[in-house]
């Protein structure tokens, strides 16, 4: 018996990192994954990969800063399984270095509102309706301990995750009456594409990992693991709940 067992379970960002991670895991535990994001060869291959071991998957090739990608996301997923029980938006880029805010370019303001922020807002429109009309569903939105403290040298990234933080809040109590639970995981630093595993064995790695409690970075599994615990019925009171995983990032 798994965890997800008969659950549809759409997830963004899944060509590396925890939304990969998050993937694995879900078909794992018996749910049909769907599966979108930009990279298509990466994507294909692991759907070939996933059901190759007799897993249920997906791919859909989708850039989130396109509404209409978006929506062709979970039209694909109700198309191909008739309903979306569980949505995880988990794509996202970050500043990618330090900046200057004030020397900032709007189109890079732009790229990273449209893909951390306005990508998950055209998901939650596209599933929800789905949703309400089965009676119920969970949505997990993934920000970042930075959307709870500041984010030293990238501000924006920093503002949108705490827009993420709060618009999962907002949606949870409105759409609560519905059935449809909204959680946000909070990851600290995690040793992906975008965190910094590149970094390991760097001396500017090893001063950060000296503040951390844990003396180290999150593995993207773990980061999945708390995407589970969130999106399924493990946590069938939970909502509007902030979860941090970041290993004492935010304590230290
Ligand atoms: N790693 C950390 O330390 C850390 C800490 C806190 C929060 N987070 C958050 O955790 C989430 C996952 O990040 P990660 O660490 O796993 O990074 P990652 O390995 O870089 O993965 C990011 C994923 O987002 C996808 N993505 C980026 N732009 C996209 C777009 N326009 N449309 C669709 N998909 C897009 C990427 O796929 P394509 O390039 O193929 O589109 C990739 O699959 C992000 O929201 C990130 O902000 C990360």
């Amino acid at each position: 018996m798994g965890k997800l067992d008969g659950k549809v379970a759409v997830i963004t960002g899944t060509t590396s990192g925890m939304g990969a991670a998050a993937a694995w895991l879900f078909a794992k535990e018996g749910a049909k994954v769907v599966m979108g994001a930009r990279r298509f060869e990466r994507g294909e291959k692991m759907e070939a990969e996933m059901r190759a071991q007799g897993l249920e998957a997906l791919w859909v090739t989708t850039d989130v800063r396109k509404p209409e990608d978006c929506f062709n996301l979970v039209e694909k997923a109700v198309e191909a399984y008739e309903k979306v029980d569980i949505l995880v938006n988990n794509a996202g880029i970050n500043g990618e270095g330090s900046y200057a805010f004030h020397e900032s370019t709007d189109v890079f303001r732009d790229n990273i509102f449209k893909t951390d922020l306005y990508g998950i807002f055209d998901c939650c429109k596209a599933a929800i309706p789905h949703m309400i009309k089965q009676g119920g569903g969970s949505i997990v939105n993934v920000a970042s301990v930075a959307g709870i403290t500041a984010c030293p040298g990238d501000v924006l990234y920093s503002t949108v995750k705490g827009a993420v933080k709060q618009f999962s809040i907002g949606l949870a109590y409105n759409y609560g009456a519905h059935g449809i639970r909204v959680n946000c995981l909070c990851p600290g630093l995690t040793n992906t594409e975008m965190g910094g595993g590149d970094l390991e064995g760097s001396e500017f790695a090893d001063n950060i990992l000296a503040t951390l409690p844990l003396h180290r970075f999150g593995k993207a599994e773990e980061q999945a693991r708390a995407m589970l615990y969130l999106a399924s019925d493990d946590a069938s009171f939970c909502t509007g709940t902030v979860l941090v995983s970041d290993g004492g990032e935010i304590i230290s």
